[in-house]
């Protein structure tokens, strides 16, 4: 057992009570370690969704948790967390793991072994990653896009459809000629822009007392395309509570899991009072990273003339 946290808590599985709860839609923090929490929770089988940024064993301070395992024990809590996941996702559900390059293969292989499908290995680009000159500059992490079956999962495309480079660059009328969806395309699996930089600094997002808050945009993309209104989200490493805040935005419901009491408190305050910040602030805008060019019509105009 990893932290101070009493194992003995969640032996009964009648003692689980969640920590904080409101309805409308019903939103459930537990406090505990997410593996035994997972294991006692009356909704096995029928989570839709799941969303985990766990822990990277990056020496940060979590509250309680001990962040800095030696790396088989990581390891050893990895697949323990995964497993507990796997079992409570639905027969149709999906699974997400936010996670940077020194676990991600280790993550993919035990998730195929399992018998996951993978959909997407997809990537959070930000700026400002940390100064360094033996190596190059992280500034990514993987966002792994697993489901149980391919065959019968939920994918939503049109809530998250991003203006394309045809659209936005090259002004091309083929795509404005389109029957549906005008200009738009699902985005590529390469994530950033307005919006999506790590929170830090003076953004507004920023809850000063959490450590490595992902940005709202982030989990709205995630949620949206991959649950329905009313569906059971779930983060077994709430932190901050963006999942949660980002589900109750949306009409879903959600279960977050912390281990760290101070923490799920300073959450539950943002998830209940406090409510997402950039709601639909990102969505259907363009990631193209070259500015607009002259449109055809125009060349054809300015060659004729
Ligand atoms: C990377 S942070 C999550 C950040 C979150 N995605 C956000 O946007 O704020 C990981 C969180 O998991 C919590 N944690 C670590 N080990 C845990 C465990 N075994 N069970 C539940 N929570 C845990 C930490 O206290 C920390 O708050």
């Amino acid at each position: 057992m990893t932290g101070s946290r009493p194992t003995s808590l969640f032996g009964n599985t009648s003692l689980l009570e969640p920590s904080h709860v409101e309805g409308d839609p019903d939103t459930r923090l537990y406090t505990g370690d997410c593996r035994q929490v997972l294991r006692a929770l009356p909704d096995a089988g029928s989570v839709d969704l799941i969303f985990a940024d766990p822990p990277f064993n990056w020496d940060v301070k979590y509250g309680d948790w001990d962040d800095d395992l030696p790396r088989e024990e990581y390891e050893s809590f990895t697949k323990e967390w995964l497993d507990a996941c796997i079992d409570v996702l639905a027969p149709h559900g999906s699974m997400w793991v936010n996670i940077p390059d020194d676990s991600a293969a280790e993550i993919v292989m035990h998730l195929k072994h399992r018998g996951m499908s993978m959909v997407n290995w997809c990537i959070w680009h930000f700026r400002f990653g940390q100064c360094r000159q033996g190596a190059f500059i992280t500034s990514k992490v993987h966002a792994l896009y697993f489901c149980k079956d391919p065959s019968n999962r939920t994918w939503n495309p049109d809530p998250i459809l991003e203006q394309s480079d045809r659209a936005s660059i090259y002004g091309d009328p083929r795509t404005m000629a389109k029957e549906t969806n005008k200009g738009m395309r699902v985005p590529m699996d390469v994530w950033y822009g307005k919006y999506w930089g790590r929170i830090q600094g003076n953004n507004k997002e920023r809850r000063h007392s959490h450590r490595n808050q992902l940005p709202e945009v982030y989990l709205e993309r995630v949620i949206l395309s991959c649950s329905n209104e009313g569906d059971l989200v779930l983060d077994p490493f709430t932190g901050s509570g963006t999942t949660c805040t980002v589900s109750r935005a949306t009409g879903r419901r959600s279960i977050g899991i912390e281990f760290s009491d101070a923490i799920a408190d300073s959450a539950w305050d943002r998830i209940i009072n406090v409510g997402m910040i950039r709601k639909d602030a990102a969505r259907g805008t363009s990631s193209a990273i070259a500015p607009p060019r002259r449109s055809r019509r125009a060349d054809e105009a300015a060659s004729d003339a």
